[in-house]
């Protein structure tokens, strides 16, 4: 069976990792979508707000699973019999960073292949980030995240 991880932050999930999810979930015979800890960011939601919100994204997609771990990555991999990571690309400024975290999960599990999907046109711009700074400020969402995680992200900033 050919597993791959989507792994990231998801603070919150939105459209586009959404998007990336899906696409994966063809590809795959499974996805786990683990949420782990980029220690150079401080999350806004909890570790069990974040895999909630993916549940309740991925809920109707039967390959899909959510898990977080607190470790690498690449350790993490290996634990799950993981032969792929798949993640969104979404312009160059994206790249270099990807590119070194590659590098380094291949020379920590030999036997995981990190593979990009590019991002679709219509969520290129599109960040966690930029949804918290919107909701933050007063702004409208809706076009950015999935319709039923909408209304507890606008409560988180109230
Ligand atoms: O959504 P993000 O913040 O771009 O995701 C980055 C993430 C969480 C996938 C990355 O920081 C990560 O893999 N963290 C786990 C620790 C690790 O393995 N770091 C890379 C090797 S030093």
């Amino acid at each position: 069976m050919k597993i791959a991880v989507v792994p990231g932050s998801f603070d919150p999930i939105t459209k586009g990792h959404l998007d990336i999810i899906k696409r994966t979930a063809k590809i795959f015979d499974k996805v786990i979508v683990a949420v782990l800890t980029n220690s150079s960011k401080s999350p806004t939601f909890t570790k069990e707000e974040r895999v909630e919100f993916i549940r309740s994204c991925t809920e109707g997609i039967d390959n899909v699973e959510v898990d977080s771990f607190s470790g690498l990555l690449a350790d993490y991999t290996k634990n799950v019999g993981a032969c792929a990571i798949v993640k969104g690309l979404r312009a160059m400024s994206d790249f270099e960073y990807e590119f070194q975290m590659a590098l380094t999960n291949k020379k920590i599990n030999r036997d995981v292949e990190t593979m990009f999907l590019t991002t679709s046109y219509k969520y290129l711009y599109l960040s966690s980030s930029i949804v918290k700074e919107i909701t933050r400020n007063g702004g409208d969402i809706s076009e950015f995240v999935p319709e039923i995680i909408h209304d507890k992200i606008v409560e988180k900033f109230k």
